[in-house]
């Protein structure tokens, strides 16, 4: 157990404040603040989906200022939210009240006098004013933040919390996907959807991973999956006769003909839609994947396809961050204690990935002493007929109304857990045990994988495969300096450093790995500068854009 102890329970009732993104808004404020959401995950999707479908984006020409595009789009219907971004350029994300009103909107669109166009009709449009051609200069760019400097200004915020707990709580607030955010992301794919739909009627595609898992950080890419909806038409197992049949081509493999449907996409995107740039064709991944940039958003895209049961992971996450208020400030922690000491990276290797990671705080959370979270067993237990999933021959049932969970009678508080995370993994024996977490508990190792977790829909894979011997003792002896360093009387004590900042401190030290005794940090020493700025109080004053 460790020294310091701030045991206030995390309540119910918390909600997330809205975050400065928003730049400008109208009724976006309003929208119920995410919290402890206890709606299905397929409902809060689809009302996100919904919304994306009664959406368009709108650039800003020249001067047209936000009134005035609201003004001229409500002549078309009653706007429901809308909210401008932006700073080199300015964009409206414009949500209506009903669908006819975007097409309302798009009859009326032209296209641009200038040669060469692609007459492609998409919901990505820009408005003009009148006096367009008065417009000033485009503004001057503050530039891109570098991730240090990110970091100092969200460390001067956590720095002046009061407790760790708290220190935890303006983490995810500051880092979390806002409102608009998330709001872009399904917008982004129903545009993406727009684009195939003309080749495949009644395509969907879903975004996945951290834009709906619950963890997302602003900034994080979007995953995509497209899906045909080719079961609709499958044929039926009582043939009749006479019948129609669709005229196909045939290939050799379900692969190749993922491999085949991405490049072609991936063509389009890249020719036809606005904003789509920058397209990379992975195709002899693992999962064959898309990758583009979607400049109008500034989201990186990763765009797959017959990848339902990654959809259904992201589900399962999304759940394990509603069951316990918990475990969203626990995950982002360690994410960002993770990525800031080098153990995650966005290229591919033998490095532990945001998924493997979340899989081990949730695997704590199941087996401490008083479980946090159930087994996935338990949420398959609970689920009742219509919750029924079972995607290529795997049972990915799980239980959709999160009232039949029962609440947790572990009381630690988020702080304590964090620590408890950290000494759990330092005396982990990864070299004999795996990771279950249907079960919940600690499975033999099937073979020589450095780190072993069963994947919880393939049971028969292991979803951390790719991870390096090197990555997994990397990972254990950051985790037992964490852990060490939260043993430490000053740990949670606030110094005032030399010119006026205060020298780092619980989550702080953990995140920049600052040791108070030795007053440097064990291995970080791109912080120094960061963490001089903080003890000086110095950090705040480009912050202007405090959003990491
Ligand atoms: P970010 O790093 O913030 O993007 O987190 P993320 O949760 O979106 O992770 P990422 O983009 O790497 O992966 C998106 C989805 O792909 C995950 O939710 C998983 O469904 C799947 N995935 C990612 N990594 C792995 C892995 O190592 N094994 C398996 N089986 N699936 C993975
Ligand atoms: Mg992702």
């Amino acid at each position: 157990k460790f020294m310091r102890r701030c045991t206030t329970q995390a309540s119910n009732s918390d909600t997330v404040e809205p975050s400065e993104h928003e730049i400008s808004s109208n009724g976006l404020n309003d929208v119920p603040s995410p919290g402890l959401d206890l709606r299905r995950f397929t409902d809060l999707q689809d009302q996100r989906r919904q919304e994306a479908l009664r959406s368009v984006l709108v650039r800003h020409v020249g001067k047209a200022t936000e009134e005035e595009l609201t003004k001229f789009c409500s002549h078309f219907g009653e706007v429901q939210n809308s909210f401008t971004y932006g700073d080199k350029e300015q964009y409206t994300l414009l949500e209506y009240t009903s669908k006819g009103s975007v097409h309302s909107l798009l009859n009326t669109a032209h296209f641009r006098s200038v040669l060469e166009v692609v007459p492609y009709r998409s919901r990505l449009l820009s408005f003009r004013t009148s006096n367009w051609m008065n417009s000033s200069s485009k503004k001057h760019s503050v530039g891109e933040m570098t991730a240090e400097q990110r970091f100092s200004i969200l460390a001067t915020k956590l720095c002046a919390a009061q407790s760790m707990e708290e220190q935890m709580r303006v983490l995810v607030r500051e880092t979390e996907l806002s409102e608009g955010e998330t709001r872009l992301r399904f917008l982004v794919c129903s545009l993406v959807e727009d684009a195939i739909t003309g080749h495949f009627p009644g395509c969907i595609v879903h975004p996945f991973g951290s834009s709906v898992n619950g963890f997302g950080n602003k900034g994080c890419d979007l995953d995509m999956y497209l899906n045909l909806n080719v079961e609709e038409h499958k044929p039926k197992k009582k043939k009749s006769f006479p019948r129609m049949e669709y005229e196909v081509k045939t290939v050799p493999t379900e692969r190749a003909a993922t491999q085949n449907l991405l490049s072609t996409v991936g063509q389009g995107l890249a020719e036809f839609v606005p904003s789509c740039r920058h397209v990379q064709y992975i195709l002899n991944a693992r999962c064959p994947l898309v990758k583009f940039m979607h400049e109008a958003t500034g989201i990186q895209c990763d765009l797959t396809s017959n990848n339902s049961i990654a959809l259904k992971s992201s589900e399962l996450l999304n759940l394990y961050s509603r069951i316990d208020p918990r475990v969203a400030p626990l995950v982002y922690a360690v994410r960002h204690w993770a990525r800031l000491h080098h153990v995650t990276s966005n290229m591919p290797g033998g490095w532990i990935t945001n998924f493997s990671l979340t899989a081990l705080v949730i695997f704590f959370l199941q087996y401490t002493d008083k479980p946090v979270v159930p087994r996935i067993d338990a949420l398959k237990e609970l689920a009742d007929k219509t919750d029924t999933c079972i995607l290529e021959g795997n049972d990915c049932t799980l239980v959709s109304d999160l009232t039949k969970v029962p609440l947790s009678e572990n009381t630690d508080s988020i702080d304590d857990l964090l620590l408890e995370f950290f000494e759990f993994y330092s005396n982990f024996n990864f070299r004999n045990c795996g990771l279950n977490l249907r079960t919940g508990e600690i499975q033999e190792k099937q073979n020589f994988d450095a780190l072993y977790i069963q994947n919880p829909f393939e049971q028969q894979l292991n979803l951390s495969k790719n991870v390096s011997m090197h990555q997994l003792e990397k990972f254990v002896q950051l985790a037992r300096e964490a852990a060490w360093m939260a043993e430490q009387p000053d740990f949670l004590q606030p110094e005032v450093g030399p010119k006026g900042g205060v020298t780092p401190w619980g989550l702080v030290s953990i995140l920049s790995g600052y040791n108070k005794r030795k007053r440097r940090l064990m291995d970080q020493k791109e912080f120094t500068p960061i963490l001089d700025s903080i003890k000086s109080g110095n950090s705040t004053r480009n912050s202007s854009h405090g959003n990491v």
